[in-house]
């Protein structure tokens, strides 16, 4: 579902991806961890192509994003080609960013019917078996400011999951809650896990990532220390500087 080749990425002389190669089959998670500045919101901003790669391919469910391959020829997909690309992509940040002035379910169903060109009616069905899913059906007609960080994250999740993704990222999404609002959300991933959902989640939460990661990476510096079986990158790293990292999040 997603595979990267030797991704570079600058910001003027800053290098911050430096080869980068990953893959994420369909149906697994990725949860990637690494200290603060090591690169994981500009990967997976990449993987969206909110930002642009310098060097290296990436692609996702088997087409380059950004580009369209004929033979050797690569060429540079225009902005709606790019925009019709992101959809099949979902993304949940680490701050709600939530309409503020439209409810959980105007919230949910704002892209379907807007992008998508979906009937309200049909929409407005749809988006509440999503809010049911995330375990919010009563509070569809509640404004972002009547919910919890918890919720609002959860709504969030909803919204993204509106546009039929093929894969999910997270950005740290738990890393803004209080820690009793946590779990909800944690919950929500894991059910969405089991239900076959692609996702590279960027999150510092270690039992999370043990449990429902199908694969961890390490990365420092803009590029991958160590990847493989949870278990043993975070509880057996071969590498000082991940142990050295998990000695500070644990
Ligand atoms: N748009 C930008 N322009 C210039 N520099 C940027 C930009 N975005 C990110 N950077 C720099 O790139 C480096 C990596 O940033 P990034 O946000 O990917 O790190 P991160 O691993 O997600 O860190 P954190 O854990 O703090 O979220 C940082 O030094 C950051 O300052
Ligand atoms: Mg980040």
């Amino acid at each position: 579902m997603v595979l990267a080749e030797d991704v570079h990425k600058s910001f003027g002389r800053l290098r911050v991806l430096n080869g980068i190669t990953l893959r994420v089959e369909a149906g697994q998670v990725m949860c990637l961890l690494g200290p603060s500045g090591s690169g994981k919101s500009t990967f997976l901003r990449c993987i969206n192509h909110l930002e642009k790669i310098d060097a290296g391919r990436l692609s996702v469910d088997g087409r380059l994003v950004g580009y369209a391959q004929s033979g050797q020829r690569l060429r540079e997909l225009g902005e709606k080609e790019v925009a019709r690309q992101r959809r099949d992509v979902g993304m949940v940040f680490q701050r709600f960013n939530l309409f503020p002035h439209m409810t959980a379910l105007e919230n949910v169903i704002e892209a379907p019917v807007r992008v998508r060109g979906r009937d309200r009616r049909t929409a407005r069905t749809d988006g509440v078996r999503l809010l049911e899913r995330v375990g919010l059906a009563d509070k569809r007609d509640c404004y972002p400011a009547q919910l919890s960080g918890g919720q609002q994250q959860r709504v969030a999740i909803a919204r993204a999951l509106a546009m039929e993704p093929k894969l999910m990222l997270f950005d740290e999404p738990t890393s803004a809650l209080d820690p009793e609002l946590v779990g909800e959300v944690l919950d929500v991933m894991r059910q969405l896990a089991r239900d076959g959902m692609t996702m590279v989640v960027v999150t510092h939460e270690i039992g999370f990532a043990r449990e429902v990661g199908d694969l961890a990476v390490f990365m420092d510096g803009g590029v991958v220390v160590e990847s493989g079986d949870p278990q043993r990158v975070l509880v057996h790293p071969e590498h000082e500087r991940t142990r050295a990292f998990l000695a500070k999040v644990l």
